[in-house]
Order: structure tokens, then sequence, then C-alpha cells
């Protein structure tokens, strides 16, 4: 394990030099900002933080570094929910926030290139702009960064249909901890040379390098969408008509499921004008898009049709555009509901999408066994649930002691259902502990093996995914 220097005063000159004065803290005020994400409420100081604006910037932030065993922690925009962003070693940050240019949207081959600090709403209008698409959209799509998305191999609602960002990405630009810089593979759409640099990129949650330039494809926008909400009287029949609608034939752009207590508190939330019928337990918010009214029609009919095997009450078809955002702001804004409710851990289980009712029966089992409540949300059309745990009646004690066994069993049951232990949230600080229950010794061996080679010093986000 790597024994790391604090910043000597001569470095910090250096640093400034380097990145310029203006974009060097130093000061605690100023690295406050920097030293949480939205996991939980950890929090650890860098000791210095640069916001470079060049990659040249970059390479020679890190060159340094590496001769002088700095750890260095890359960041995003601070929304991670699993610690990937915190420095947990103090050292340097390197924010991305100033390399937020959209380079370029080439519409003749379908591609855009863009840097990793431009916000992915952002990023998704210019490119809804010129008719195409952009569909990656995590919850937090109007604060992340591309970036971090690409760090995290974030999805949401619409990989189901569409894929999570690793069917994007084609070309990356990186710098290596050493200070060199490369470009991972090449501006197509096939890939047969070599080891897919680009795909180990993704996903490697800044362990590896820091990513400066994105090259990803687009796809045209299809025209028309349905979006209905189904309403069923428990938990289990709600996920277990998950899979059912895939059975039935049709690939739905969205199947987002909700617990009604993530509902009852996003409504509370924003005062939100939605009424709860008595007797549902749960929601799957279901989309389906196309270009063809006729098709969308008889796909939706086909979902109808493999509801009725479930206990379904009801389902609303969004009537008008101001309708279906108030139903997708429901669905974006339950994380920071349910954290602004209550004291909270999120886990991020994904099972093949038939296990679903057993996952989420097993969640609530270990729950009453361990004493915790969960709200449950999520993709489920991936099979991904997040896993709110909320500290409610628990006693401090238990809170921060007997619950991690708890965690632990969910993890277990995840990964014995066929599943792993983040969907798309990343391992980053909190869920490394837990890597063992999915992987044997030889695959985590294979995987910092990895790491070594790209940062033999390991100074490049240290104490995360081992
Ligand atoms: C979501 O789907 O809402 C996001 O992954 C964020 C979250 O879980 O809080
Ligand atoms: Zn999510």
């Amino acid at each position: 394990m790597t024994t790391f220097n604090s910043i000597s005063d001569d470095i910090v000159r250096q640093i400034r030099n380097i990145a310029g004065e203006a974009f060097v803290y130093t000061n605690r005020n100023d690295l406050e900002k920097y030293s949480h994400d939205e996991t939980e409420d950890l929090r650890y100081f860098p000791q210095v933080v640069a916001r470079p604006q060049t990659t040249e910037q970059i390479a020679q932030l890190l060159k340094l570094c590496n001769e002088h065993f700095i750890p260095v922690t890359p960041r995003g925009a601070g929304t991670g929910l699993s610690g990937g962003a915190l420095a947990v070693n103090a050292g340097l940050v390197i924010s991305m926030e100033n390399f937020n240019q959209i380079i370029n949207i080439d519409e003749r081959n379908l591609q855009a290139t863009v840097e990793p600090g431009v916000i992915t709403q952002v990023f998704m209008n210019a490119v809804e702009e010129k008719g195409l698409l952009y569909p990656v959209d995590p919850a937090s799509k109007g604060s992340c960064f591309i970036g971090g998305n690409v760090a995290n191999c974030s999805g949401g609602p619409r990989v189901v249909k569409y894929g999570t960002i690793r069917e994007y990405v084609l070309n990356l630009e990186v710098v290596l901890p050493t200070g060199e810089v490369i470009w991972t593979g090449a501006n197509t759409l096939k890939y047969a040379s070599g080891y897919n640099l680009t795909q180990l990129m993704i996903g490697s949650e800044g362990t590896l390098g820091i990513v400066t330039k994105i090259v990803v494809k687009l796809i045209p926008k299809p025209t028309q969408n349905v979006l209905m909400l189904a309403s069923f009287t428990t938990n289990e029949q709600a996920c277990g008509a998950v899979s059912a609608i895939f059975r039935a034939g049709v690939i739905p752009s969205t199947v987002e499921f909700m617990e009604r207590r993530g509902v009852e508190w996003v409504i509370e939330h924003d005062n939100i004008n939605f009424a709860l019928q008595d007797g549902i337990a749960a929601y799957l918010l279901i989309e389906v898009d196309g270009n063809n009214a006729d098709v969308i029609f008889s796909e939706c009919e086909k979902i109808n049709t493999a509801l009725e095997e479930f206990e379904c009450k009801d389902i609303l078809f969004a009537d008008s555009s101001a309708q279906k955002e108030e139903l997708w702001n429901m669905r974006r804004i339950m994380g920071v509901s349910v954290k602004s409710n209550s004291i909270y851990k999120e886990e991020d289980t994904v099972v093949p999408r038939a296990e679903l009712p057993a996952l989420i029966k097993g969640i609530k089992e270990i729950g009453a066994k361990y004493g915790f409540e969960s709200v449950c949300y999520g993709h489920a059309g991936d099979g991904n649930l997040h896993v709110n745990i909320i500290k409610a009646g628990m006693s401090d004690e238990d809170w921060n002691t007997k619950l991690k066994d708890g965690i632990r069993e969910v993890f277990e049951l995840t990964v014995s259902l066929g599943g792993t232990i983040s969907g798309e949230h990343g391992i980053g600080l909190v869920q490394r502990e837990f890597m063992p229950i999915k992987y044997p010794d030889i695959n985590l061996a294979l995987m910092r093996g990895i790491k070594g080679v790209f940062d033999p010093n390991g100074i490049l986000n240290p104490g995360k995914i081992f």
C-alpha cells in the first residue's frame, strides 16, 4: 500500500503555477464544497483543490502528484451516491467544472464530442435541438456532469430500451496518473482492435485516469410516447408485472417502480396535487416510445393485457405533456425527498428482472429481522431497485452497528438471485467492503492488477472500489 505525502508549500506553489492562482483553493471555506458529495453525510476535506482548464494542465498536475506520492481525487458535480468523489486521503482534488464545453455535435455521423464537466441535461437539450437523442438521463441529470456519468457507468430510466452510457461512449481522451495523454479507442461504432480501453474506463470511478474528452454516439429522437401509471395492491405484484410486460413482446422505454411511501414523501416534499388511492402499495411508471402511433397503441394494449394477470387496480394515462412532466418529476425527486425526510443509507441492488419479486420480499424480511424500514424505487425494467434504508425508530447504536449486517444480507440476497451490488451508483467508498460478496479473490486480484498497470503508485482516487 502506498504511503502518501501531504502537499508541501512548495508543491502548492507548483500547483498554482500549473493551474493558475485563481483556480486553486487551499482555504477551508473554499474547500468545504469539495469535501462531500451526495452520499449520506460523509465529509472528507482535501488539502488543495485545483480547477484546471486544459488537458495539459491536468497532465502536469498528475505528473507532479505521481512523482511526489500525493493522492488525487477527480471530481465531477459531486452528485454521486457511493462516495466516489470523497478525498478520503486528503491530497489534491481535481475538479472538472471548467471542462464545460460541448465541442461539437456531428450531425453527419450522429456523434458528439463533449467535455466531462458539461451538465448532462445541458448536453441532452443541445442534442435535442438538432432532432437527436442522447438517452442517458440519470435522475440528477439537471446537475450531474457527463464525465461523472462515464466514471460511474450511469444509467437512468431509459436504460431498459436504450442501454447505459456504455452503449453510447465511443472514445475517450484520458490523462493517465503518470501524466501521459491517450485516446482509448476510435470514433467508430465497432471496435475489434485489441483490448477495449474505452469500456475499461467506463465505470472505473476515476481510479484509472482522468477523462478530458468524451465522444458519444447519438440516435434519432423518437417522435411520440405514451406514459402510464399503473397502481398495484402489493409490492410483489408490481414487481412481478415487470417481467410480464417484456414477455408480452414489448420493450418499453421506461418501467420505473415506486413504493407508496416514496410517492407520499414526494407529494409532501413538492406539494404535488396527486391523490393516492387507498389499498395501493406500489406504482409502475411505464413509458412506450417510437415513431408510429399504431405500433405504440398496440404495445400499450399488450401491456394492459399483461397487467391484467396481476393485482393492478388502475392505469392512469398521462393526457398532456404537463401531466407527463408531473409524473416524471414525482419519480425523479424521490431520492431527494427521502433524503429530506429521514436519515438514510442508499443501496443500489440489481437482479435479473424476473427475480424482482423475490428481491423486494427479501428486502422487507431482512428489514423486519434487523429493525430497519426501507423505501424502494428505481429502474425495475432493468431489475434495478434503489433501496433507501431509513432510520425511523432505529436506535443510534443499532443504526451504526447492527444495520451493517442487515445491508450485508440484502447484498447476499441480491447476489444469490443472480444480481450484483450496484446497478448504476458505483462502488466508491461505501460499497467497497461488500465487493467480496460478489467477487471471489481472483476477480478482485485481476481488478487490482489492472489498477496497478494504469496507476503504479496508486495515487488516483485511492480508497475506492477495493
Ligand atoms: C434515481 O434513480 O433516483 C437515482 O439513481 C438517484 C437516487 O437513487 O437517489
Ligand atoms: Zn437511479
